[in-house]
């Protein structure tokens, strides 16, 4: 009788260990055989699309937990600095109201979310944890090793209000022209009007060739 029950449970065991040798075999096999496509002009599978989204946002929300910093109001001067921050940095990607985000940026998978929207389903201690340690495999950059603190908050306070921000006042913050395109201008690939992708350019064209 007892034997008899301890290899019914050894049996169990062999077959557990079988199936997940098998699941791990079938996961080798999508990692080496190519099968998978990385493309981003490809959208993801609403099951990805789904545990990514999830596990974001269940990772930013327990992380940013720690961060307790009383909520401040947001000066006008702080909403000034912010606002030009947002427009160098953050806008060709997440626009902003009355502005759409740069061509270039659409074609990134998953596509950088409407701030004016999204921001809203944030609250301020989560967002500045993403300004400050980005999102992995999103291209969502990490801005804490280029910025201190206190210059994200300032992004932060501006990025809260982004949802009830008219176009108007959207466009009269920030030093206006200064940065931005001008409200809507589409900057052309490849032309001037494109910023980020600079540095690393001019160092290639600036080193004597390889
Ligand atoms: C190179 C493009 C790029 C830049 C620049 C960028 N982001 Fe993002 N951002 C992304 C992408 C991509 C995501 C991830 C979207 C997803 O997972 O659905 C994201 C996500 C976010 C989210 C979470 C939104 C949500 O609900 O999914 C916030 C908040 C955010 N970014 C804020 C900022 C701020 C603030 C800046 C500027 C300091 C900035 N981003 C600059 C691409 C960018």
């Amino acid at each position: 009788m007892e034997s008899a029950r301890s290899k019914l449970g050894l049996g169990a065991a062999i077959g557990a260990v079988g199936v997940l040798a098998l699941l791990g075999l079938a996961g080798l096999a999508v990692v080496y055989t190519g099968a998978y496509n990385v493309a981003a002009t490809e959208e993801h599978l609403s099951l990805t699309r789904w545990a990514f989204d999830t596990t974001m946002h269940r990772s930013v929300r327990s992380r940013a937990d720690a961060i307790t910093r009383a909520a401040e109001d947001a000066t006008p001067a702080m909403l000034e600095s912010g606002a030009s921050l947002y427009k160098s940095t953050c806008q060709h990607c997440h626009g902003g109201p009355g502005v759409e985000r740069e061509e270039w940026a659409g074609g990134m998978r998953p596509r950088p979310p409407h701030l004016a929207e999204a921001a809203a389903e944030w609250e301020p201690n989560e967002l500045f944890w993403i300004a400050k340690h980005g999102i992995r495999m999103t291209g969502m950059p990490a801005f804490g090793p280029s910025h201190d603190d206190e210059t994200l908050w300032k992004v932060v306070a501006f990025v809260a209000q982004l949802p009830a921000m008219t176009p108007e006042r959207y466009a009269s913050l920030g030093g206006g022209a200064g940065h931005g395109h001008g409200g809507g201008a589409h900057g052309s690939p490849g032309g001037m009007a494109t910023p980020a992708p600079a540095p690393e350019a001019a160092s290639q064209a600036g080193s004597p060739a390889r």
